[in-house]
């Protein structure tokens, strides 16, 4: 049975800019499933990050109610929040938001860390190889390029099995292969259960996901499962 895995309810997020207020989405009403992988997509500016930083217990929306697996992260305690975030959801940043001073490896095991699981460098190598990044476990992430930082962001959230994954425009830094294999990795995770929000730019790719809304003037302007090409073009035009 598919469950809901996250549901918004009439979200509004606003951002002070000086001594105005800017509304940035205005009532957003979505759900999302185990087994579903589904896109967003939307101009530039148009609240993609903003939508997904809401949707994961990042941040609070100024109005409206978020569920993951039925509980309001909003009203966790700080603690409960972090624990839940830790346990349940995996975010794959846009900015990759990994530590510098900190060696590939280390990057990649750290939520393993924080909830003591142990795993063999290996694991980590063949789990890179197979995201085509024959890495130096040691090196420092600084010295990465950006498509190197996105696939260690990757396997990063790949091995903490979480059940929920927020991926920010994960194949925006990389080559059309590693493109298809960070795209077909995340599609495996959908099919074997997980709920998969993905925002992307890239057409081609929402194409291939279950769902896909676009988000514009602060507000979901289309809902369409399985879109084709020309259904996406024609709303992205308009
Ligand atoms: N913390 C913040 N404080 C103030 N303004 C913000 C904040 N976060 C986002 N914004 C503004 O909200 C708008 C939407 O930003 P967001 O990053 O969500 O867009 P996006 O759709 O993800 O864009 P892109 O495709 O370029 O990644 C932008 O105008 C941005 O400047
Ligand atoms: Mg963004």
């Amino acid at each position: 049975m598919h469950t809901k895995a996250v549901v918004l309810n009439k979200i509004h997020q606003a951002f002070a800019l000086g001594n105005k207020t800017i509304p940035i989405l205005k009532g957003i009403s979505l759900s999302a499933q185990s087994q579903e992988f589904l896109s967003i997509v939307g101009p530039s500016g148009s609240g993609k990050s903003t939508l997904l930083n809401c949707m994961s217990g990042l941040t609070q929306p100024t109005a409206g109610q978020v569920l993951i697996n039925n509980v309001n992260p909003y009203q966790l305690s700080p603690s409960k929040l972090a624990q839940m975030r830790r346990q349940e959801i995996g975010f794959i940043f846009q900015s990759y938001n990994l530590v510098p001073a900190l060696p590939v490896f280390e990057n990649i095991v750290l939520p393993l860390r924080l909830s003591g699981e142990k795993i063999q460098r290996k694991t980590v190598q063949n789990l890179l190889e197979k995201m085509n990044f024959a890495a130096d476990l040691n090196s420092f992430v600084t010295n990465l390029s950006g498509g190197e930082k996105q696939k260690v962001a990757i396997a990063r959230v790949l091995l903490t099995h979480s059940k929920i994954i927020f991926a920010d425009e994960p194949t925006g830094a990389v080559d059309s292969i590693s493109k298809e294999i960070i795209f077909t990795l995340l599609r495996k995770l959908a099919d074997d259960g997980a709920c998969v929000v993905m925002v992307t730019h890239d057409i081609e790719l929402a194409m291939r996901t279950d769902r896909t809304i676009i988000l514009k003037d602060g507000l979901i302007q289309e809902n369409l499962i399985k879109p084709t090409a020309s259904q996406l073009l024609t709303t992205m035009e308009e």
